[in-house]
């Protein structure tokens, strides 16, 4: 019998703070209607003192751990999809460890953009599937406010911070993640990007560089994302030979209601079966499907037995899919 990583626990923590589209008007010349049409976003949470995004992260794990029954001590392995964490050294990872007190456990970060919570779910079954006691925790969390350019109103409209988390461990009983696609083009990386601090060596200081800001050229990445999500979940599918009718419930990266409606008509998923939640925080990247899977999980919207399909789309481009038996 296959090992695979089942979900155990799971939580979430958002700032306490809640800029709305009203709040916005107010910064950048642009009106509730026009962010509310274009994008699906009414509001976000902001971060302030004390939710760096470790914290907000640790916060997620310990909600994670307690419905899990698990305690901090017995985690394996710790994986963080982030690439706005308050250090770059050490990883959000290893903040988390620390204040969680997971002092077994080996921790690091994964930079997939908004992909990192998918490609690390991956990478946790993959260890999972080699050594099925493991216990992983594997969180997405993000502060996207640090890194916005709040004079931007092509971005800054859009993203909003939070963090989500499951423990996971492995289950020989046909359930649990029952694989995953994932994908990356680097030629595109310029359609999405943000820059790093400057260097501190003149000869490899980039003149272009812009700042360490969230840059994007919209259209583009409206269009790629909706194709390769598409691509990714009808491929992923094919090969479990699963049809999209048999999916109890599908949970897309929150990036722009356009973005899922497009997605969803593409695939012929039906709306009660599309989940939703991008009015509430905009795009929290890595985050947004670890909060969403949070809140379907503490709302009983799966049974168990259920086939929850999840896809995402970020800068990179990387992108992919995964289909999890509840
Ligand atoms: N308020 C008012 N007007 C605005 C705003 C704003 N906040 N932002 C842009 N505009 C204006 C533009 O300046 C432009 O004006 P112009 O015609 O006078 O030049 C006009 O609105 C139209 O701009 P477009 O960029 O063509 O608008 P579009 O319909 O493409 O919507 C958006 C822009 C929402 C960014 C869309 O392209 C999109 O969602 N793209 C996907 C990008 C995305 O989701 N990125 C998130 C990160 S990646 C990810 O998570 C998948």
């Amino acid at each position: 019998m296959i090992n695979r990583a089942v979900i155990l626990g799971t939580g979430s923590s958002l700032p306490v703070r809640i800029l709305t589209n009203v709040d916005l008007e107010k910064m950048v010349d642009t009106t509730d209607e026009w962010i509310t049409s274009r994008t699906g976003i009414k509001s976000r949470h902001i971060s302030t003192k004390g939710e760096e995004t470790s914290k907000l992260g640790a916060e997620a794990a310990r909600q994670a751990l307690n419905q899990a029954g698990i305690a901090p001590e017995a985690l394996d392995l710790i994986i963080v999809g982030t690439m706005t964490c308050e250090m770059t050294m050490p990883s959000c990872a290893c903040l988390i460890q620390k204040e969680i007190g997971a002092v077994n456990a080996f921790a690091f970060d994964m930079n997939a953009a908004c992909s990192g919570f998918l490609f690390s779910l991956d990478m946790a079954d993959k260890y999972i599937r080699n050594n099925p006691a493991m216990k992983i925790l594997v969180v997405g969390a993000e502060n996207l406010s640090t890194r916005t350019n709040w004079q931007d109103r092509n971005t800054c409209v859009l993203f909003g911070d939070g963090a989500g988390a499951c423990v996971l461990t492995g289950n020989d009983q046909g359930r649990g993640l029952l694989s995953s696609r994932l994908s990356s083009d680097g030629r595109l990386w310029h359609l999405l990007s943000m820059e790093s601090a400057p260097s501190m060596n003149p000869e490899l200081l980039r003149e272009t560089n812009s700042g360490s800001f969230i840059q994007m050229a919209g259209r583009d990445v409206f269009k790629y994302a909706v194709r390769a999500m598409e691509d990714s979940v009808t491929r992923l599918l094919a090969d479990e030979q699963i049809v999209i009718e048999d999916v109890s419930l599908v949970i897309p990266h929150q990036a722009n209601i356009r973005i899922l409606q497009s997605l969803a008509e593409r695939l012929r998923i039906p709306p009660e079966k599309l989940y939703v939640n991008i009015d509430r925080y905009g795009n929290t990247s890595a985050a947004s499907v670890a909060i969403a899977i949070d809140e379907v999980n503490r709302a009983g919207r799966l049974c168990r037995g259920d086939l929850l399909l999840l896809c995402a789309f970020g800068g990179g481009f990387t992108w992919g899919s995964t289909i999890i038996r509840w």
